[in-house]
């Protein structure tokens, strides 16, 4: 049985996640096959946990679909990385192939088209202000944590660290005002990764899995004692 996959990078607003989720549906229900959506880095699921996911359900082949627009190298690089990364740990894996891109498909053209001669809505009014003396303060946050999606650290668990961090800060009422957490591309030692970084203390936690991430929150976050000690990586 052949699995789809549908590939897409890291959708900040959960609006887009959703989009690709609802795609895969509806592809699932076009072809008549297992189709999943899945993020190289910034979501869950990751590539790495799909692919599993796919295994376990029985494929024999997974097929690849690099789900973005226009096309974006990082991605179709990155999948091909990631994949290779995640095949070096199974003794059998299925035979994965990947697609072309979708700005390639003719198909795009009627969609296209579709859209222009479709329903319209016209812009009117402000949803908002673009700019307010709000957004002229800076925040008032104790310590700023950055917590690295970048696919390496995505591969390795970074999607089950940033949702514990964020569960177990909500567990304690910890929020931004205590720690501002903020999602990262990629921050250069991926081998250390998943990689959460605690400032201004300038605290590299490295390795960080679910159990290490509540540490930091019950030991660092909430106490200001970093965990086991750590020190500073850039003033020893
Ligand atoms: S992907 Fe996290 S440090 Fe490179």
């Amino acid at each position: 049985m052949t699995h789809v996959l549908l590939v897409a990078r890291a959708v900040t607003h959960v609006g887009g996640q959703d989009t690709v989720r609802r795609l895969a549906v509806d592809v699932a229900e076009a072809l008549d096959v297992p189709v999943s959506a899945c993020f190289l880095d910034g979501a869950a699921p990751s590539l790495h946990a799909a692919l599993d996911d796919a295994v376990a359900a029985g494929a024999d082949e997974v097929l690849l679909v690099p789900t973005h627009l226009p096309p974006d190298r990082y991605l179709d690089t990155w999948i091909r990385r990631a994949h290779a990364h995640w095949a070096t740990g199974h003794a059998r894996p299925p035979r994965v192939s990947v697609t072309g891109p979708l700005a390639d498909q003719p198909a795009l053209v009627t969609a296209i088209t579709h859209a222009v001669t479709g329903p319209r809505h016209p812009l009117a009014g402000s949803p908002g202000p673009f700019r307010s003396p709000a957004w002229s303060r800076l925040t008032p946050h104790r310590h700023h944590v950055l917590v690295c999606r970048g696919p390496r650290c995505t591969a390795y668990g970074a999607n089950q660290v940033a949702d514990h961090l964020t569960r177990r800060l909500g567990q304690h009422g910890l929020g931004d005002d205590d720690a501002l957490v903020t999602p990262t591309g990629c921050l250069f030692p991926c081998n250390l990764g998943p990689l959460v970084v605690v400032h201004p203390d300038d605290i590299w936690y490295e390795h960080v899995d679910p159990e290490l991430a509540g540490r930091i929150v019950d030991e660092h976050l909430r106490r200001g004692q970093p965990v086991d000690g750590q020190r500073p990586r850039s003033r020893p």
